[in-house]
């Protein structure tokens, strides 16, 4: 995720994309041979990796930056109420798609909805049985969903489908398993955020693409915030990537959101308010249409 705060201790999160950066300068410049083409940037110093995989690897890192109290300032002052804004009343299952250590389920059900969990990590499906809270979650791929056809009410999913192996899968899954008439809300990094980063010039602080913004680029950065470390990956997708995935699964966007962080949050912090001038997240709600 994009936030830190602005401690001595901290990282700049764009650390790790512009160490993308400076490998693709550096794969460019060594095609740079004479009478050689220039290749396009390539994606040879991008992350490979299962994302899933990388996620439960790294599940301990993630349930101390989630759990920690007011550790995850973008969570729970940013992405969360803008996300609970979004939602329909609570009726029928909900499920949790990448629920993570369960936070979101938690708050769902303490909310009235009934919410269950679903994540690809071994790990942070335990975690989330064993909180004092114990919601239900389930283990499994979002790319097969392991819920009947038309079973949910709503399928909400909070920074997961920029994490996902195969998105369009996914998003197929997550029609199959709604209900007509069902909605499907997601807070998503924003497109323009995945495929920049910020970085100092003698003019100051600019933001500037880190790879095509077209292609849909795997990435991985660490954050690191008061003594903790969180190594991530994920992938940039550009927007019409989500918008026609779920257009060809018969979703309709009802809402579509950029959120902005307040006045007095991003007076606290220099790296929240960089987020006034670029969108972060994306938060969006949309329609199961009625099968055909
Ligand atoms: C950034 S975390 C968000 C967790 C939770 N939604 C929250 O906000 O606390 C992304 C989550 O997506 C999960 N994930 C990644 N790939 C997945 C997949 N293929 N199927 C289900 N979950 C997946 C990860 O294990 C991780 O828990």
């Amino acid at each position: 995720m994009s936030e830190t705060g602005n401690s001595p201790k901290e990282t700049d999160p764009d650390d790790g994309r512009r160490k993308v950066l400076r490998g693709l300068v550096r794969n460019l410049r060594r095609s740079q041979d004479p009478g050689e083409p220039v290749p396009p940037a390539t994606r040879q110093s991008h992350s490979h990796a299962s994302l899933r995989r990388s996620w439960d690897e790294n599940a301990a890192s993630w349930i101390s930056w989630a759990r920690h109290p007011g550790h995850d300032h973008f969570f729970w002052r940013f992405n969360l109420p803008n996300l609970l804004a979004l939602l329909p009343q609570p009726e029928g299952l909900t499920i949790d798609l990448g629920c993570g250590e369960g936070r979101l389920t938690r708050t769902l059900r303490e909310r009235g909805y009934r919410a269950v969990g679903f994540d690809s990590s071994p790990a942070l499906v335990r975690a989330a049985h064993l909180h004092d809270e114990r919601a239900p979650a389930f283990l499994g791929d979002a790319a097969h969903l392991p819920f009947a056809d038309e079973s949910a009410a709503l399928v909400v999913a909070c920074m997961v489908l920029q994490d996902l192996d195969d998105l369009d899968g996914s998003i197929r899954e997550v029609s199959r398993v709604l209900a007509p008439g069902g909605r499907f809300c997601f807070a998503i990094l924003h497109p323009l955020n995945t495929a920049g980063l910020f970085r100092e010039t003698e003019r100051g602080e600019e933001f500037a693409l880190w790879a095509p913004y077209f292609e849909s680029t795997r990435y991985e950065l660490t954050l690191a915030r008061n003594g903790k470390v969180l190594p991530l990956v994920g992938c940039h997708h550009p927007l019409d990537h989500y918008t026609c995935a779920l257009e060809a699964s018969g979703f309709l966007i009802e809402s579509m959101r950029e959120p902005r962080p307040d006045d007095a949050w991003a007076d606290q912090r220099r790296l929240v308010a960089r987020w006034r001038r670029v969108p972060n997240a994306l938060h969006v709600r949309c329609f199961r249409a009625p099968r055909p």
